[in-house]
This record gives C-alpha cells, sequence and structure tokens, in this order.
C-alpha cells in the first residue's frame, strides 16, 4: 500500500555557499529518505528553501554594500545550482521573500493571536547611540555569561550552544561600530511557549521511534520550563507584521522560516495545478520528517510543534533525525575563517557521487564524525573504485567480450551461487528495513558487505578460467553476479543516484531506475548490455594535500 511522505529539510541561510557540513547534516540525508521512498512507491513531497531574513542576511549586505534582497537572491541561484549538480531531489527549492510565504506567516500570525497564543509587552532593547538604532540579535556582541567566552552573539553563543537574550551579555558592543549599546524599552509580540509545555511533553514521550539525543534533549528543554519568546524585531528586512500601528516592526526570522514548510507545500501543490493537494500531506495520513543539524532541534521539536498545536488541524512532525555535526580535519566548521568545504568549488572538480559516499558511509548520526580529504581518497580508491567499481566492471566487461554484449542463459545453480543469491535477498531487505528507519549509515554498510561478498565469489568462481572448459558454468557465475549487481543498483541508488543509473543502463534497462522501484530487477537472458565503461575514478594522493592546503586561508 502505498503511503505519504513529507520530506522537510532545513532552510539553508541565503547568506554563503553551501558546505559539506550542511550536505552531511540534512541534505543528504533527507536526499536518500526521499529517493528510497519514491523507489517504494511511496508519494513523496520533499520542500525546503532560502531562508532570507533575519541578521544573517543583513549583516551580510551591510559588508558587501548590497542590499538584503541582491544578496538572498544571488545565494539562492546558487543553492539551486548545487542542488541540480549534487542531485538533492527537492521537489519544490523555495525561498521566504515569496507573496505566497508571506502570506502564509501572516495567517499563523494572526491566527495565533486571535486565539490569545501571541501577545504583546515591552522588552528592553539594545540601543546602539551611536548608529542610532537597534541592534537585534546578531548585531550585538559580547562575553558569554555562562561561558564567558567572548564573541557571544545577542540570540545564542557559539562557543556553548547556549541562546541568549542581549541584555545578559558581559560588556555587550554593537557589532558595526564597537559602542556600548543603551536598552531601551520597546513593545513587541511574544509566542505564549509556556502555554503548551504539557501539551508537549506529553507528545515528546510518545515519540518513541525518535532518536535519543534528540528524544533526550527534547523532555529535558521542556522539564526546565519553557519561556515565552519574542517574535517580532525592530529590523526592516522580513515579514512585516500584519497589525495596524506595528507595520514597521518585522516577525522574527525564525517564526518564519519554520512556516516555510507548510508555505513551501501551498506553493508546490499550486504549481502542480492541483491547489489543495497540500492538504495530503498535511491534514490526511502522513509521515512528515524533518531533516535538520543538530543547532536547530528545539525549533523542530518544541516551537514549530507548538505553533502547529495552536493553529490547529495540521499534522505534527512524525520524527526529527536531526544530525550531529560533521568536522573538517579535526576541526569545528568556521565559515568565517574558511574552515570548510564549499559545494560549488567541490562540485567544479569532482563528481558528486563519491562524495555522496563518503558522507554517508561516515554520517554523523548519533556522534560527531570527521572529513578529511585523505578519507574521502581511501574511500574512494579502496571501496568505490576497488570493491563496488571493479566487480561491476569486470563482470560486464567480461560478459561483454565474451558473450557477444547479451546476457547470457543459465542453466544450473550450486551451492555457493544459491548462496549468493540467499545473501543478496537478505540485505536487500535488511536494507530496506534501515532505510526506512532512518539508518543511513547502516544501510550503506549492508550494501558494501554484499559487494564485498560478490567479489568473493566471482573470485572463487573464476569465470575467465572456466570459459575454457564449460563455457556455461561460467555463465552461470556471472548470471549470479549479474542478479548482485542488480539488486546494488537499487539499493546504492538513494546513495549514489549518478552511478546507478548508469549501471542500469549497461545492464541493458532503459528508463529510470526510479520507475523499476524498490525490486530486485535481474538481467535477463538475451538482453542487450550496454558497452561499459569504469563507475568510479581513481584519485591520486597528490589531491590531499593541495585541497588541504585550501583550508583556513
Ligand atoms: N536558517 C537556519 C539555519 O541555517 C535553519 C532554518 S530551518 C527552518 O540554521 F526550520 F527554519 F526552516
Ligand atoms: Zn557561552
Amino acid at each position: 500500500m502505498s503511503e505519504r511522505i513529507l520530506v522537510c529539510v532545513a532552510w539553508p541561510y541565503a547568506n554563503g555557499s553551501v558546505h559539506v557540513g550542511q550536505v552531511a547534516g540534512c541534505y543528504l540525508p533527507a536526499d536518500i529518505f526521499a529517493r528510497y521512498h519514491r523507489l517504494k512507491g511511496n508519494e513523496v513531497l520533499m520542500v525546503s528553501g532560502s531562508d532570507t531574513h533575519g541578521t544573517p542576511i543583513t549583516l551580510k549586505a551591510e559588508q558587501e554594500k548590497r542590499t538584503p534582497a541582491e544578496v538572498a537572491l544571488y545565494y539562492h541561484g546558487e543553492f539551486l545550482e548545487t542542488w541540480r549538480r549534487l542531485g538533492i531531489s527537492f521537489d519544490l527549492f523555495t525561498h521566504t521573500e515569496t507573496a505566497n510565504h508571506h502570506q502564509v506567516t501572516q495567517d499563523i500570525f494572526l491566527t495565533l493571536l486571535k486565539k490569545g497564543y501571541v501577545y504583546t509587552d515591552s522588552v528592553p532593547q539594545a540601543f546602539c547611540p551611536k548608529c542610532q538604532r537597534f541592534l537585534p540579535d546578531r548585531y550585538v556582541e559580547g562575553t558569554c555569561p555562562y561561558c564567558k567566552k567572548p564573541g557571544a552573539r545577542g540570540d545564542q553563543c557559539e562557543a556553548c550552544g547556549k541562546p541568549l537574550n542581549a541584555p545578559e551579555l558581559i560588556e555587550p558592543h554593537c557589532r558595526i561600530c564597537g559602542t556600548a549599546p543603551l536598552f531601551k524599552s520597546t513593545e513587541h509580540y511574544f509566542l505564549k511557549l509556556g502555554a503548551f509545555n504539557e501539551q508537549l511533553l506529553t507528545w515528546v514521550k510518545e515519540q518513541a521511534h525518535w532518536r535519543p539525543n534528540v528524544l533526550n534533549f527534547t523532555v529535558r528543554y521542556l522539564e526546565d520550563g519553557l519561556k515565552d519568546r519574542a517574535i517580532t524585531r525592530d529590523i526592516e528586512w522580513g515579514v512585516p507584521v500584519p497589525v495596524k500601528g506595528y507595520e514597521h516592526k518585522r516577525i522574527y526570522v525564525w517564526f518564519d522560516a519554520v512556516i516555510g514548510y507548510l508555505s513551501a507545500s501551498k506553493e508546490w501543490a499550486a504549481s502542480t495545478g492541483n491547489p489543495e493537494k497540500w492538504k495530503d500531506f498535511w491534514q490526511n495520513d502522513c509521515r512528515a520528517y524533518y531533516f535538520i543539524g543538530k543547532d536547530n532541534i528545539p525549533f523542530h521539536t518544541i516551537i514549530w510543534p507548538a505553533m502547529l498545536m495552536g493553529y490547529g488541524g495540521l499534522n505534527l512532525p512524525y520524527d526529527v533525525p536531526a544530525n550531529e555535526f560533521l568536522t573538517i580535519e579535526g576541526r569545528k566548521v568556521s565559515t568565517s575563517r574558511n574552515w570548510a568545504v564549499w559545494l560549488p568549488d567541490y562540485l567544479n572538480s569532482y563528481a558528486p557521487d563519491p562524495l555522496r559516499y563518503l558522507l554517508s558511509i561516515n554520517m554523523p548520526e548519533t556522534s560527531d564524525t570527521d572529513f578529511s580529504w585523505r578519507e574521502y581518497v581511501r574511500r574512494n580508491n579502496d571501496e568505490l573504485v576497488a570493491t563496488y567499481g571493479n566487480l561491476v566492471h569486470r563482470v560486464l566487461t567480461f560478459t561483454h567480450r565474451n558473450f557477444s554484449c547479451k546476457v547470457p542463459p543459465s542453466a544450473a545453480t550450486d551451492t555457493t551461487s544459491q548462496q549468493l543469491n540467499a545473501l543478496t535477498d537478505v540485505v536487500f531487505l535488511e536494507v530496506d528495513g534501515l532505510l526506512n528507519r532512518c539508518s543511513f549509515k547502516q544501510a550503506l554498510k549492508r550494501a558494501m558487505d554484499l559487494a564485498h561478498e560478490a567479489n568473493r565469489y566471482l573470485d572463487e568462481k573464476a569465470p575467465w578460467k572456466t570459459i575454457k572448459q564449460d563455457k556455461q558454468s561460467a555463465a552461470d557465475s556471472l548470471c549470479v553476479t549479474l542478479r548482485a549487481i542488480s539488486a546494488l543498483k537499487t539499493m546504492l541508488y538513494p546513495f549514489l543516484p549518478f552511478s546507478s543509473q548508469k549501471l542500469h543502463e549497461y545492464l541493458g534497462f532503459t528508463g529510470r531506475v526510479e520507475d523499476v522501484g524498490w525490486q530486485i530487477q535481474p538481467p535477463l537472458a538475451g538482453m542487450d548490455l550496454k558497452q561499459p565503461a569504469p563507475l568510479f575514478t581513481k584519485l591520486e594522493d597528490e589531491l590531499i594535500e593541495r585541497e588541504t592546503k585550501k583550508l583556513g586561508h
């Protein structure tokens, strides 16, 4: 029976290029999951978009002497190009400056206001006497009151991860001119999070299928007690507050960004010619998955669910499989210090699948993991080229050459062959279950185990030797291996979509892998095999030094 799966992916700030940490954190796992469910014949909607609001964008715009809209538009275009080249298969990747998003955001704001979940209060707000402006969030910096590290921002300390309010900072100063701010009282709208504390706790405790880190973090946060949060800002860029007398204020970026999941679903539905279709994913039976990095957990397990509960009638998240962080060569990613591997750079030099492979087999699912160029080269050469690629290449070229470019007829299978067939079936089923549970790393490992076993089988059977005395026996072992390879093509498709599609065609199939669905598709006797080329290319060690040197400069 076909199921409905909504794949929601964190909205990247449109103030810089995508880096590998973000790909490993959420874009790649979301894409693997969406591709898997499409193979399963499920109805999938995968949405996200550029997060174009808030001080991350306005600060960048001020630095570059451009408007926030120009900055956002530029990176939005670059993101679209990155997803296309990396094979991240969004059904819609939009942005938060659309008329639709503004309208959906204002509707939620007004509904919560009408229901009493949003109210006004006055709060002290940092004001720079020299710049003559309010300093929201990232415009004010100081020392963290918790960990005492300098450089903490008015919204959060990056060093210890604690959310902050500007008045708590020690020695606060304006990020633009360095002056110490005054704190002036100003009126803002607040989200009554406290009203949802109990309801959230009851709901969260029922989510036994969540990852332990996500579940425990959320329960602890809720047990500490929720404080109401300001959801408007004195800033000129963002979604205007739709209340008379408050039009000059803007809705806080986090309040509008999470609404993007809903507004994007509506935009997608309208683009299909069936504007009501978003309801299938938000009001009917549907499992909604939110792929995010761990720093975004409370926004997706607490704030967004509270907004949905307050609004009413929309599905809550089914799962929030947040990933931990990816370090680069042993150090935390720092975009300002250029300690990062940028996707546009990567894709100018290398193929997408080897990176997808490394980031999947080394995915930070339950703990932080490290990216290194040495590991990239090693995994590419030892695992993609020498194990999987080599298996495929020797079977295809040998069959092609010795059986007039066709799949030979198979006569009998001996015990060893039956064992490989059985293993293929078992692994196929296991990988299915693992992907369904978002255990991506484990799923990929199992598929690669099969590639390894198929190589051993082939070495043992040595059809290049038997062909001289017993052509049929050689044909038999090739058919068993071709079946395993074809199963790998399907199992690996969510991870390595470009090479799976190539392999699909080398095996003599037409159309797209996705259309075949989640099944082992054995190449049939007499089918024409296409002239194969190697699926992967060996990488030289020089690459390691060349790429590592670029870091931090
Ligand atoms: N832009 C935020 C970040 O990069 C993530 C927003 S996710 C969404 O950390 F929930 F708001 F969509
Ligand atoms: Zn701190």
